[in-house]
C-alpha cells in the first residue's frame, strides 16, 4: 500500500441508479477497475472490504415505475435483483451489495441530516419554483420545456437550449411546460435546506492540496469548480419518492438524492457489520483514521465525491474518514459512437451474459480502460483480444505446458533445479520476477492499463521462453533438461496466474488450483505464488481456459448495433 499509516482499504463502485440494467460503460468506469484494484488487494493480503448498492430514490426511477404501472419500491426490487445477478456473473466481488431504499439507509441518512441541521450547517431558503398543477408536484429542471429566452426556440430544455448552446434558470424561459403531459407551468414558493458549499471551499482545497497523486482529470475538473466558486446546493426535494426529511414540517420533502446516495456506502457497511454479527464494525471502516477510503466513479460523478461528499464527512460531528482518492474514469464508446442508453445503444450486461463468459469481456474492457480519456469498445477487438492474447498468448502457453507434462512427466512438475539454470532460463525468470514487481506498483497506483501491459510482457517472455528453451525438441534428447524447461516454465506461469488472477478471475482460479497451490488466491495468495513450485508436485488436469470465438458470434452484436444506427 502507498502509504505505511493505512491498515486497511475501503473500496467503493458509484451506485448505479436502480433504474434499468448495467451496461459496458458502466462496467468501464466504476465497476470492473474497483473490482481488479480489490482483487489484488486480497491477493496481497490486505484487509479490504468493498461496498455497492443500488441507488434507487430520484425522479427517474417515479417516471419509469408509472410507465410500467407498479410502485416505485417494485420497480428498484426488480432492477436491484437484476443489476446484482448481472454483477454476479461477470465476477463483481462485493462484500456486500445493498439498496438505498432499505430501512437501514433511511435511518442513517435521516441521522446524517438530522446531525447537520443540529449543527446549524444548512441554511433555509424560500425560492420558486416550477410546480405542475395537473401532475401536483414540483417539477426537476430536466422535466421542463420551453421558448429560450435568447434565441426563440421553443423547445428549450430547463437548464439549456441546444439550439443556441446559451445556460439558463428555468424561470427564464418562455411559456414552461412539462416535458410530461405538456402543461403549462406556475411558480410556487417552496422552502428548502441548503449546503453553504462555499463555506467549505477553503477546506476542500486544503484536502485536494493534499493529494497530488490524485488523477489528472479529477484535480483538473475541481480546480475548475474552486475557480467558478461553490454555491449553495439545495440538500432537499419536493418529491414523494425519497428519504424523507427527518424535521417537523417537512412533509413532501425528501432528500437530495446526491445528499443521501452516497451516504448509502456507510448505511451498506453498518447493514455488512450487522450480518456479520459485528455491528459495530462498521465504525472501523468509516471513523477509524487507519482506514483508506477509494472511490471508484464515472468522471460525471466526480463532483459528488471529491467535494459534496467529503464535505457532508467533514460537516458530521462524529469523525469520519474522507476519500485518500477518487480514480474516476472517463467515458466509454461503442463502436466509435457515444453509448445512449435512451436509443438502446450499448450493449447490456444480462445480453453479453447470455452468450459470452465474463473474463473476456473483464479483459477487453482492462486493456481499453478509458483512465485518461474517452476509450472505444468495438466487438472486433473483443474477438482479437479473446483469440489473440486471451487464447493465443496466455491459453495456449497454459495449455502446452500442460500437456507437455502430462503426457510425459506423469502431471508432475519436473526435476528442475539451480544447477541445471543456463542464462536462458535465468534471464527469462528475472524478467518476469521484475514483470511481477512493476505490475504491483502499477496496480498500487490504479493504473490498470500499464499493469495489464506488464502482465502481458510476461506472457511474452513465457512463449519465448518457451519456444526457445525448446523442451519438444529436448525431449527427444534430453529428457533431463527438457523437465527442467519446463519447471521453469511453471514459474512463469505460476506468477501470469497472480498477474491476470484480478482481472480474469474465472480462468485464473482454476489455473491456481491446477498448479496445486493450497492457500485461498483470495486471502493473500500472493505469498505462496511468489515461492518456487517444488518437482514432484502433481499438477491438475486442464483444460481450454480461453476457447476461440468465430466471426459469427460477434456479427449478430455488430449488425444490431449498426441497425441502430441506421447503416
Ligand atoms: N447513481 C449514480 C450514477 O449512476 C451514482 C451514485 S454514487 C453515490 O451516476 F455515491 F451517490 F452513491
Ligand atoms: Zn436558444
Amino acid at each position: 500500500m502507498s502509504s505505511a499509516s493505512f491498515k486497511r482499504t475501503l473500496v467503493t463502485s458509484a451506485l448505479p441508479y436502480a433504474n434499468g440494467e448495467i451496461h459496458l460503460g458502466h462496467l468501464a468506469g466504476a465497476y470492473l477497475p474497483a473490482d481488479i484494484y480489490v482483487r489484488y488487494l486480497r491477493l496481497r493480503g490486505e484487509e479490504v472490504l468493498y461496498i455497492c448498492g443500488s441507488d434507487e430514490y430520484g425522479v427517474p426511477i417515479t417516471l419509469t415505475a408509472e410507465r410500467v404501472g407498479i410502485s416505485p419500491k417494485e420497480l428498484v426490487d426488480r432492477n436491484y435483483a437484476s443489476i446484482k445477478k448481472s454483477f454476479e456473473g461477470f465476477g463483481m466481488s462485493f462484500d456486500n451489495f445493498s439498496q438505498t431504499s432499505r430501512e437501514v439507509h433511511t435511518q442513517t441518512a435521516q441521522a446524517f441530516f438530522t446531525d447537520l441541521h443540529d449543527q446549524g450547517v444548512f441554511i433555509q431558503k424560500t425560492t420558486e419554483q416550477f410546480y405542475s398543477s395537473s401532475q401536483k408536484r414540483f417539477l426537476a429542471d430536466r422535466y421542463i420545456e420551453g421558448t429560450c429566452p435568447k434565441c426563440g426556440n421553443e423547445e428549450a430544455r430547463g437548464d439549456q437550449c441546444e439550439e443556441c448552446g446559451s445556460t439558463h434558470d428555468p424561470t427564464e424561459l418562455i411559456d414552461p411546460r412539462s416535458v410530461l403531459d405538456n402543461s403549462p407551468l406556475e411558480l410556487r414558493e417552496t422552502t428548502h435546506w441548503f449546503l453553504p458549499l462555499g463555506d467549505w471551499q477553503e477546506k476542500l482545497k486544503d484536502f485536494l492540496g493534499r493529494h497530488p497523486e490524485w488523477k489528472d482529470n479529477v484535480l483538473r475538473y475541481c480546480h475548475g469548480w474552486f475557480a467558478d466558486g461553490l454555491l449553495d446546493r439545495a440538500m432537499t426535494r419536493d418529491l414523494g419518492w425519497g428519504v424523507p426529511v427527518p424535521l417537523p414540517d417537512h412533509e413532501g420533502k425528501v432528500m437530495f438524492v446526491w445528499f443521501e446516495a452516497p451516504i448509502g456506502y456507510i448505511s451498506a457497511t453498518i447493514e455488512w457489520a450487522a450480518e456479520n454479527g459485528k455491528p459495530e464494525a462498521w465504525r472501523t471502516w468509516w471513523q477509524s483514521p487507519d482506514t483508506r477510503l477509494v472511490h471508484f466513479i464515472g468522471k460525471d460523478n466526480i463532483f459528488f465525491h471529491a467535494l459534496l461528499f467529503p464535505a457532508i464527512l467533514m460537516a458530521h460531528s462524529e469523525d469520519y474518514i474522507v476519500p485518500d482518492n477518487v480514480p474516476a474514469n472517463e467515458f466509454l464508446n461503442l463502436e466509435g459512437q457515444k453509448l445512449s442508453t435512451s436509443r438502446g445503444f450499448a450493449v447490456w450486461l444480462p445480453d453479453y451474459l447470455e452468450k459470452f463468459s465474463p473474463d473476456p469481456l473483464r479483459y477487453t474492457l482492462a486493456r481499453n480502460l478509458p483512465e485518461s480519456r474517452d476509450m472505444n469498445f468495438t466487438w472486433e477487438v473483443f474477438l482479437a483480444r479473446n483469440n489473440g492474447e486471451l487464447g493465443n498468448n496466455f491459453g495456449n502457453l497454459i495449455n502446452r505446458i500442460f500437456t507437455f507434462i502430462h503426457k510425459y512427466f506423469g502431471g508432475r512438475v519436473p526435476e528442475w533445479s539451480e544447477e541445471m539454470m543456463t542464462d536462458l532460463d535465468r534471464d527469462a525468470l528475472e524478467e518476469v520476477a521484475t514483470d511481477l514487481e512493476k505490475w504491483a506498483g502499477h496496480m498500487e497506483k490504479f493504473e490498470i492499463k500499464a499493469a495489464l501491459e506488464t502482465c502481458f510482457h510476461a506472457g511474452n517472455v513465457g512463449n519465448t521462453y518457451f519456444t526457445d528453451s525448446a523442451p519438444f525438441l529436448s525431449r527427444k534428447t534430453d529428457m533431463e533438461r527438457c523437465g527442467h524447461s519446463l519447471g521453469v516454465t511453471i514459474q512463469i506461469l505460476r506468477q501470469l496466474c497472480m498477474m491476470l488472477a484480478p482481472v480474469v478471475p474465472f480462468g485464473m482460479e482454476k489455473l491456481w488450483g491446477w498448479l496445486g497451490m493450497e492457500s485461498d488466491l483470495w486471502v493473500g495468495g500472493w505469498q505462496e505464488g511468489n515461492r518456487n513450485i517444488p518437482s514432484g508436485r502433481q499438477l491438475g488436469k486442464q483444460e481450454i481456459l480461453f476457447p476461440k470465438l468465430e466471426q459469427e458470434a460477434i456479427q449478430v452484436e455488430i449488425d444490431r448495433l449498426q441497425e441502430m444506427l441506421g447503416k
